[in-house]
């Protein structure tokens, strides 16, 4: 019976996913779009591919020694940062969040907005190079994970409680809200690292059943992390923490994240390659990084399923281009 339920419902998802799928002709002009930095300029005409902006140009508020220092403090404590107040300027994120907008309206999911500068520059700025190298190492490394987070308003939802790497150490996930994340549209939670004991850290990430009682200090240790657009935040990989449900009729919750790698680190197969994380890629990197993010995610993210096939495509084209540029 159970095993009839289950095949019913692995018939119905195929279904659901077949029936979501780009026609090959439809596929074939995405793909022939993809390719082209042209098409994605004149969609998004606010935002730029490899114009080699400034990043000095970038920052509002750039973070002070002091300010640097209290993040690494907090990273060390609690395991997560925050900028409390935005450090990018509200019209570059304004320009970006406009930038998912016109994707989606275009049909693309919102990951291909990492064709753009910017995706990549708001997480390497001057004052975030030097946080990071403060907690990593000066040789720290990007890995090419890249996504962006929509939240849709009232009915959506931030990912459910996580950690973004059980089986591996050393990695760092930097989060930008391109839009104000606040209590009612999906803001970050998270259980600050000095809160709960690691033996009870550990359970979770054994993904052990957790008694009433540990689920208590589990629930009275989260705190709730509203920041202004412009803002970012970041944790270590061994960090509970998730994206709450939208309540209320508001604007959409938008992000990105990205992921860097301690110095010194060995990457595992899928994170290669690494990025150099004071410059941004070029674009046969940035269509690489794309398609892994659609091979990575579609299985948390379903509406990156129709774009298998391209991704694929774009894999095999630029990764060739990029090994052949790499000689
Ligand atoms: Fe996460």
């Amino acid at each position: 019976m159970e095993t009839g339920k289950l095949e019913a419902g692995r018939v119905l998802f195929k279904a659901l996913l077949e029936k979501e799928q780009f026609s090959d002709e439809e596929a074939a002009i995405r793909f022939e779009n993809a390719c082209s930095p042209a098409y994605w300029r004149k969609l998004n005409p606010q935002l730029n591919v490899c114009q080699s902006l400034s990043f000095d140009d970038f920052e509002l508020n750039p973070s002070s020694t002091q300010d640097i220092k209290e993040m690494l403090g907090q990273l060390n404590r609690e395991g997560y940062f925050s900028t409390s107040s935005p450090l990018i300027k509200g019209e570059i994120a304004a320009k970006m969040l406009l930038g998912v907008d016109n994707l989606r309206k275009a049909g693309w999911h919102e990951v291909w907005a990492f064709v753009y500068d910017e995706f990549w520059q708001v997480t390497r700025t001057l004052s975030m190079q030097k946080l990071l190298s403060g907690h990593l190492g000066n040789k720290y490394m990007a890995l090419p994970h890249v996504v962006v987070h929509y939240v849709h308003p009232e009915t959506g939802a931030g990912w459910t409680p996580h950690v973004d790497f059980s089986d591996r150490e050393d990695r760092f996930t930097v989060w930008f809200s391109l839009s104000d994340a606040t209590l009612d549209n999906g803001c970050i939670y998270i259980v600050a690292k000095n809160r709960v004991s690691s033996a009870l850290l550990q359970k979770w990430l054994n993904m052990e059943d957790l008694k009433h009682r540990e689920v208590k200090v589990l629930l009275q240790s989260t705190k709730a992390l509203p920041v202004a657009a412009g803002s970012l935040l970041g944790w270590r990989g061994d960090v509970v923490h998730w994206g709450a449900i939208s309540t209320k009729k508001t604007h959409p919750r938008v992000s990105l994240s990205v992921v860097y790698i301690k110095e010194n680190t060995t990457p595992l197969p899928d994170e290669l390659p690494l990025l150099q994380p004071e410059c941004i890629p070029d674009f046969p990197m940035r269509m690489i990084s794309i398609a892994k993010a659609v091979k990575y995610y579609n299985i948390h993210v379903l509406s990156l399923n129709k774009f298998d096939g391209i991704a694929k495509q774009l894999m095999d084209t630029f990764k060739e281009q990029n090994m052949n540029q790499m000689q």
